[in-house]
């Protein structure tokens, strides 16, 4: 779908997934911040849950914003280990990432619970960035456009088009994540295409054109800006290049 029309802001997302302390979360933002203020890009960083208050305070006033990496439906109550949306949102967090392959891979995350949690952020006002994403096999098998459309009619069922507009898509290929196997522009932009075409089916066009698309999988400074010239590729979900400052304000630079 052509999307020349549509004015989306890009947005590179930090996912630190199980690194960094309190203190060297802090430090990295410290040393990100004074080097962000004209970004023509929103910036998202997502530290572990007990790094959420430093990094809050760290980004104080500037345009980083400060995502959770998972919540938990319910808002309290006896369910031990969990972190509840309305508990992000007093601790600061204006994002949260939802339904991340290796949360669907090693802790049982289904679309079902993934569209519980998308409801409690949406009522937290917490802005979603919802993952999907195809496994090597999957992709060998000619499935990647049922598992997207499964993924996606499950995870993103129930919403007013209103709400999808304040959704953010990850489309993150299992197979390239943290494994340095990107996928080719080409072949990202038509995941991403067929994302938004499902988008258009469910809701309707103008939702459709409005909605960020992220790609997560590898993204690096050396291969952003093939990935980041595709029409429907609307930034990224970075894990391993975001740890560094360097590398990550790379990627802030080539998004525009
Ligand atoms: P990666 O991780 O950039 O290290 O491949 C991306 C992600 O899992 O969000």
């Amino acid at each position: 779908m052509s999307t020349t029309e549509s004015s989306r802001r890009p947005l590179m997302a930090a996912n630190w997934k199980m690194h960094k302390t309190p203190a060297e979360s802090a430090a990295f933002i410290e040393q990100l911040r004074p080097q962000v203020n004209d970004a023509a890009c929103d910036i998202v960083v997502a530290p572990p849950f007990v790094c959420i208050p430093a990094a809050v305070h760290a980004a104080g006033d500037s345009v980083i914003a400060i995502s959770g990496q998972n919540l938990f439906w319910e808002t309290s109550g006896a369910y031990t280990g969990e972190v509840s949306g309305a508990m992000l949102q007093a601790a600061g967090c204006r994002y949260v990432i939802i339904g991340h392959s290796e949360r669907r891979q090693y802790f049982q995350e289904t679309d079902e619970t993934v569209n519980r949690r998308l409801q409690a952020a949406l009522k937290m006002a917490l802005i979603p960035i919802v993952c999907v994403g195809e496994t090597l096999q999957e992709r060998e098998a000619g499935q990647t456009e049922a598992v997207l459309s499964r993924q996606f009619e499950g995870g993103l069922r129930g919403l007013s088009a209103a709400e999808m507009q304040n959704v953010v898509i990850a489309y993150e290929p299992v197979w390239a994540i943290g494994t340095g196997r990107t996928a080719s522009p080409e072949m990202a932009q038509e995941a991403h295409a067929f994302l938004r075409g499902c988008i258009a089916r469910q809701f309707d066009t103008r939702t459709a054109a409005k909605v960020r698309i992220l790609y997560g999988g590898s993204v690096k400074p050396d291969n952003v800006a093939g990935l980041m010239a595709q029409a429907d590729i609307d930034g990224g979900l970075v894990g391993g290049a975001s740890l560094q400052v360097d590398s990550f304000l790379a990627l802030v630079k080539a998004a525009r």
